[in-house]
């Protein structure tokens, strides 16, 4: 056993049939007819399986093939044959079969199609099933053209930490970290746990984002991304939240608002038609069964350019739309998700850019606007980009790089400086404009292939009370 076989996906693209092959795999149905066994055995290279096709006058038949059914991993070999059968190109004429892995009686998976409610429970095999497959395919080329993006354009991995003492958002969403004893943690005299016993000798989290890193590493390499796990715990139970997601994080020095705007445009137009160029059996897949208009509109986006508006602009379209939205629409107040949609897919028709929106809404380290003597009114570089279905899926800044406007910023959202005095010492030291954003990758994901629910594009969801596998 080893890497000798043949992968399925390489045998369905040959030029032409004719050669011994092995194929290893799990048989995604079979079927025993008085005159030959036809087994459907997926790899899990592509969405195709390939029919392995035996006759009953195989040696061993009875014993090996007869039994075989639903979910058995198998080893064929025999010839590849053009297929007589429509919808496949190409057969297996088998001239061995071997049982590699027999199944139990209550194999849960079948032909039929289950729920998705139902496949997560079972996320140990669901890989089995076509629509999950697919989406691991797919989140696999999208990492890598990814990747590829970013280092053609001379950008830096950065491997940002997952463990932290500082808080990237400011929001106080963060998983606990601690190796002390649950039942009786050390006391300080005053009260409270005495952090200072734990394993890092202060209060540990584990990070919701890379950013303050990479900005470190972006004043001095000029231009890094990070792309890994991040964890929130708050605790949004929507089809748009998990509690791990992977993020992908840009930043770049010597840079304003309208450079991060337009690598963010340019990063998601070359991702998604890269996915659309390499995964094109797993994307008509997805328009078929899961989202009739995934290709029309993603064909759209890579093709158009985004819409931009600023916040006030927004808050503006939205009062005048004459809708009646379950959140208020009030300068000020956040955008939710009815709204976001709403200008997104109904205002514009195509991805958005929001900018410039209220200072009292968003993080501590965006650059505050010179924008009118209101201190109510003023206003951070920020920019959210908003697509259909899904709402927010980028959300950046240009970074707030003087000291002293970063410090009152710190203040204002009544956080610790001690806590960010790398972050502020940064800023003595060489600081210049700066600017990133962080795409959720599971959104991206869910974006391009239809999928209602975030949590049917990772593999091993996290969410509010739930964590199994
Ligand atoms: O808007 P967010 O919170 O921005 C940041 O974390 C910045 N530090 C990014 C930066 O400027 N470097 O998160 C960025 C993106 C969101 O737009 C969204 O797509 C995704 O991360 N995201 C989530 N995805 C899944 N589940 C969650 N709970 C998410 N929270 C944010
Ligand atoms: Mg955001």
């Amino acid at each position: 056993m080893g890497e000798r076989e043949d992968r399925v996906r390489d045998l369905l693209a040959r030029e032409s049939a004719g050669g011994e092959v092995t194929v290893r795999g799990w048989l995604r149905s079979a079927r025993h007819g008085k005159d030959l066994s036809f087994l459907d055995l997926s790899d899990g290279s592509c969405l195709s399986g390939i029919q392995v096709v035996v006759d009953p006058g195989l040696p061993g038949y009875e014993e090996v093939v007869k039994p075989l059914r639903t979910g058995c991993a198998i080893e064929a070999r025999g010839s590849l044959a053009d297929s007589p059968g429509k919808g496949q190109r190409y057969e297996l004429k088998a001239t061995a079969v071997e049982l590699l892995g027999a199944v139990g009686d209550d194999y849960p998976l079948q032909k039929k199609r289950h729920s998705f409610e139902f496949l997560r429970t079972i996320a140990h095999l669901r890989p089995r099933t076509n629509t999950i497959a697919a989406v691991l395919r797919v989140r696999n080329a999208a990492a890598r053209a990814i990747h590829d993006f970013f280092q053609q354009r001379g950008f830096l991995w950065l491997h940002s930490p997952i463990l932290t003492l500082s808080d990237a958002e400011g929001a106080g969403e963060m998983f606990r970290v601690t190796t002390l004893d649950a039942d009786a943690p050390p006391r300080r005299e005053a009260g409270g746990v005495d952090f200072g016993a734990d394993f890092f000798g202060q209060e540990a989290h584990l990070t919701v984002s890379g950013q303050l890193e990479a900005e470190i590493a972006a004043l001095a390499m000029s231009r890094v991304y990070t792309f890994g796990p991040t964890f929130r715990a708050e605790n949004s139970n929507t089809s748009r939240h998990l509690a791990e997601f992977w993020m992908v994080e840009p930043e770049m020095a010597f840079c304003d608002l309208t450079g991060n705007m337009e690598l963010a445009e340019a990063f998601l137009k070359s991702v998604i038609r890269r996915v659309l160029d390499d995964c094109v059996e797993d994307m008509a897949f997805f328009n078929q069964r899961i989202e009739k208009t995934v290709l029309e509109t993603l064909e759209h986006i890579a093709a158009t350019p985004f819409e931009h508006m600023t916040y006030t602009e927004a808050i503006a379209v939205l009062e005048g739309s004459g809708r009646s939205f379950e959140f208020p629409v009030k300068w000020g107040a956040d955008l939710q998700s009815e709204h976001e949609r709403y200008l997104t897919e109904e205002h514009v028709g195509k991805p958005v850019v929001v900018t410039d929106y209220p200072a009292s809404i968003k993080a501590f380290y965006m650059y505050l606007n010179d924008d009118g003597a209101d201190p109510e009114r003023r206003t951070v570089r920020a920019m959210d980009v908003l697509v259909p279905r899904i709402g927010e899926i980028v959300g950046g800044s240009q970074r707030e790089h003087r000291e002293d406007v970063l410090l009152r910023r710190i203040e204002a959202q009544g956080l610790d400086p001690e806590r960010y005095w790398w972050y502020l010492e940064l800023r003595r030291h060489g600081t210049v404009p700066h600017a990133g954003f962080g795409l959720g990758f599971e959104r991206l994901v869910q974006f391009m292939t239809g999928m209602a629910n975030i949590r049917d594009v990772i593999p091993f969801p996290r969410v509010p009370g739930y964590a199994e596998f």
